[in-house]
This record gives structure tokens, C-alpha cells and sequence, in this order.
């Protein structure tokens, strides 16, 4: 028998507008009328704090450059086993020597100067005495050089790797304004605009179709339409680490504590009904794209340049380089209004905050609740 309070409690159950799949899209960032106010508020809070920062950057990229220095092997292996670079690490065949490797292929990136990364192939042993680099081939071509082993590194995992953490958000954020989800409010804020800022204004720090910004002063080497194309292949996760590996024994690498931040969110969304669906879209947009940001920046003090194929690293190029980290790669949030689950008050993100404490405080910290910069 249906009773007008069972039928109350279906329509009560049922979303109020038909739910859209959330699809891993970067250009889907128009300003569109209902996320206009998301716009608004990116131009009011966030943009600002790019241009504020700007003379600190200028400032305190100065003032590296006469600190900085070459990118050792452990530089490099340090890097990638403590960014999201650490998802594509594979033991090398027999994986009692401590051998790894790490390799892409079809890669769709291309930098100014008509550059093309196509594939990359890197190997490294650690053990006792520290860790080295055993080979690194580019394009099939072997590369010695330190500074462009990183600078080619450091160039997939800024415009590919990193990128990927971004994918899931215009369309996670169209999602939680269309079905007016009020706990996941604070997770909707600026990334469409931000994302609608690198792709398609003048302020974005990538290079169209070879001219970069002439406001910012500065730029990277990447260039924005190769960039959105190499975003449309996920292939390179596939059966990647954090969802379906856990070594005990690495609890506390990485793609260890991804992993159990990831159980920590999952736990979180379960507690406040939140649509399991959302959760891989909703980790990469907070957490793993936080993170990412942070241990990225870990690497302010070393000299190569952001173009993989620059034969040595000028003046200009280092300068160029330390304004890119400490102005896009670095967090740059608007203090007063930051955006990170430690400061909204509110019961599902301090819930995620204060298991992720447990997990990493620093970590915690630092996790805004949506792609903020
Ligand atoms: C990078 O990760 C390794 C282990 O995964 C760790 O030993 C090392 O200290 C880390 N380096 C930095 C700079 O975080
Ligand atoms: C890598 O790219 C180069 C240049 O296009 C090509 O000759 C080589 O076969 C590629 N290697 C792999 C493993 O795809
Ligand atoms: C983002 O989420 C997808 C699943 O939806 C996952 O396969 C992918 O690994 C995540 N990306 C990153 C960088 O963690
Ligand atoms: C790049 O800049 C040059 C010189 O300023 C200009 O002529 C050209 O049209 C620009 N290209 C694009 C794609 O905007
Ligand atoms: C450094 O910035 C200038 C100015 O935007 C740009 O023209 C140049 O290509 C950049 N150099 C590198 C190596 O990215
Ligand atoms: C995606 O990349 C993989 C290699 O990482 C490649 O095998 C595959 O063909 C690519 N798919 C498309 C549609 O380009």
C-alpha cells in the first residue's frame, strides 16, 4: 500500500534534477549562466592574488638565483617518487635489485619552438649508497644532461600528469550546482573560471600556439592546445597504484598515503551521504591536486630551465622558472577567503580534515576543498 508519507519519502530520496555523469573534460570551462556567480566570485577573491603575488615572485626569484643549483640523480628520483609521477613508477623487471623504471608513450605534449615530447623512458636504482639514474631516453634519444632529464620530467608532470588531477573538476563543479548539493558547496568555487583562465585568456601562463602572456612577464613552455589534447588520454593510469595497490611496506610513500587519504574521503562521504559516485572526481579535486601542488614546490632551489630542450639554463630562464613556481605551482590562495577544508566549518570537510591529520597533518593543511590555483 503507498501511503502519502512513502511517497513523500521517494520524492524526498529523489535528486531534484536527473543526474549528469561527471566526465574528465578541461575544456569544459565556458561561463555558462549557471555557474556565472562561481565567475564573480573568482574575479573578486582569487584572480587578485596572482598579480599581489607577483612582485613577492619577482622579489624572491631575484634573489634564487643566486642560490640555485644543478638537479643532482637524487633530485630527480626524489621528484618523482614524491609527485603524482610516483603513479607511473614500475619495478624493473626483476624487482629484487631495486631497479625501476618509469615510461610513457604516446605523449601528446609540444612545446614552443615546435618541440614534440612523444615518449620518455627513465631508469634508477636506489639502494644503500644512495639513488642514480641508469638511462633516460627522449623521443628514443638518450639524454645525460641532468638539467633536461628534470626539465623534460618536470614538463610532463606540470602540463600531463598534474593536468590530470584537474579533469574531473568543471564537470564535478557543473554537478554540484546543478543538484544544489549544499555540503559540497565550498567545493564548487573557482576552478571553472580558473580553468576558463589558462585555456583561453591572455593571463594564462601557457604558450598559444607560441606567444605567452605579455602581462605576466614570464611563461612555460608548453603550449595550451597540445596540452588539452594529451588531457584526453587516461591510458597512462591505467592500473596505476592508489586505487589499486597498497604495500604495507610503503605506507608512508606517496601513493601510499594517497591511498589511504582516498579510503579516508571515502569513509568521510559515506558518513555525510554523499553520492559514492563522486568519489574519484571528488579526490583528484581535492586532495590529489592539493598535494600535488605542494610537493611540486618542494623544489624551488634548483636551476633548469621550464623549455625541456633548452641546451643550458640562462640567466633569464632560471628567473623564468622561479616565477612559475612560486606563482602558479606554489598554493596561492586568497588568505581571507583560502578555501581549505582546515578552515570551512563545516561538519563533512572538518570530518575529511581531521582524518587526514592522522594521515598527514601537513597534508591536511594544505587540502583545499576544490581546485583553487
Ligand atoms: C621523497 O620520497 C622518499 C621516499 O619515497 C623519501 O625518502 C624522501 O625523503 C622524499 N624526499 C622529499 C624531498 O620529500
Ligand atoms: C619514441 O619516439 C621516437 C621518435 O618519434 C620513435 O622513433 C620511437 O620509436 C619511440 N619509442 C617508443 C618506445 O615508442
Ligand atoms: C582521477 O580519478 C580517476 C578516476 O575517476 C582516476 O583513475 C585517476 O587516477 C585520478 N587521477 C589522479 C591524478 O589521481
Ligand atoms: C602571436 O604574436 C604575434 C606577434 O605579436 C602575432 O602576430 C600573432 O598573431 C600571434 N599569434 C597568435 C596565435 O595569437
Ligand atoms: C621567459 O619569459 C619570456 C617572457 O614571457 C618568454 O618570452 C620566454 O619564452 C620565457 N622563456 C622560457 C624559457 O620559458
Ligand atoms: C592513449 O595512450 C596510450 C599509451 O599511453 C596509447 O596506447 C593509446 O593508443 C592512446 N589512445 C588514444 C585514443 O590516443
Amino acid at each position: 500500500m503507498i501511503t502519502t508519507s512513502s511517497v513523500y519519502k521517494f520524492n524526498k530520496m529523489r535528486p531534484t534534477k536527473t543526474l549528469s555523469p561527471v566526465h574528465p573534460r578541461i575544456d569544459d570551462c565556458e561561463c555558462t549562466p549557471s555557474v556565472q556567480h562561481l565567475f564573480l566570485r573568482h574575479y573578486l577573491l582569487q584572480r587578485p592574488m596572482f598579480f599581489i603575488r607577483w612582485i613577492y615572485a619577482a622579489l624572491y626569484s631575484l634573489y634564487l638565483l643566486f642560490v640555485l643549483r644543478a638537479p643532482t640523480d637524487r633530485d630527480i628520483v626524489d621528484f618523482i617518487e614524491n609527485t603524482t609521477m610516483a603513479m607511473l613508477i614500475r619495478p624493473a623487471t626483476d624487482d629484487k635489485s631495486g631497479e625501476y623504471k618509469l615510461t610513457v608513450n604516446d605523449c601528446k605534449l609540444r612545446a614552443s619552438g615546435g618541440y614534440k615530447l612523444k615518449n620518455m623512458s627513465l631508469g634508477y636504482k636506489k639502494g644503500k649508497s644512495g639513488a642514480y639514474i641508469l638511462y633516460f631516453t627522449r623521443n628514443g634519444v638518450e639524454v645525460d644532461d641532468r638539467s633536461q632529464i628534470f626539465s623534460t620530467i618536470y614538463f610532463y608532470h606540470t602540463h600531463s600528469m598534474h593536468t590530470k588531477s584537474h579533469l574531473f573538476s568543471n564537470s564535478l563543479v557543473r554537478h554540484i550546482v546543478d543538484n544544489d548539493i549544499k555540503t559540497l558547496k565550498e567545493s564548487s568555487y573557482t576552478s571553472i573560471a580558473l580553468h576558463n583562465e589558462l585555456l583561453h585568456s591572455s593571463l594564462s601562463v601557457f604558450q598559444f600556439e607560441g606567444n605567452v602572456s605579455k602581462y605576466l612577464g614570464y611563461g612555460v613552455a608548453g603550449i595550451r592546445e597540445s596540452l588539452v589534447e594529451e588531457s584526453r588520454n587516461m591510458s597512462v593510469l591505467e592500473g596505476h597504484q592508489v586505487m589499486h595497490r597498497s604495500n604495507p611496506h610503503e605506507k608512508d610513500s606517496f601513493v601510499g598515503k594517497l591511498y589511504r587519504s582516498r579510503l579516508a574521503l571515502q569513509g568521510a562521504m559515506k558518513r555525510h551521504e554523499i553520492d559514492p559516485k563522486l568519489l574519484d572526481a571528488l579526490f583528484n579535486h581535492t586532495i590529489v591536486h592539493s598535494v600535488d601542488h605542494v610537493s611540486n614546490s618542494e623544489w624551488s632551489f634548483l636551476r633548469f630551465s621550464l623549455h625541456p630542450w633548452a641546451e643550458d639554463c640562462n640567466i633569464y630562464q632560471a628567473f623564468n622558472t622561479s616565477m612559475f613556481r612560486i606563482l602558479i605551482v606554489q598554493p596561492n590562495v586568497n588568505p581571507l577567503a583560502p578555501n581549505t577544508i582546515r578552515s570551512i566549518k563545516k561538519p563533512f570537510y572538518q570530518d575529511l580534515y581531521r582524518d587526514l591529520k592522522k594521515i598527514d597533518s601537513h597534508w591536511a593543511d594544505v587540502v583545499t576543498a576544490s581546485v583553487m590555483y
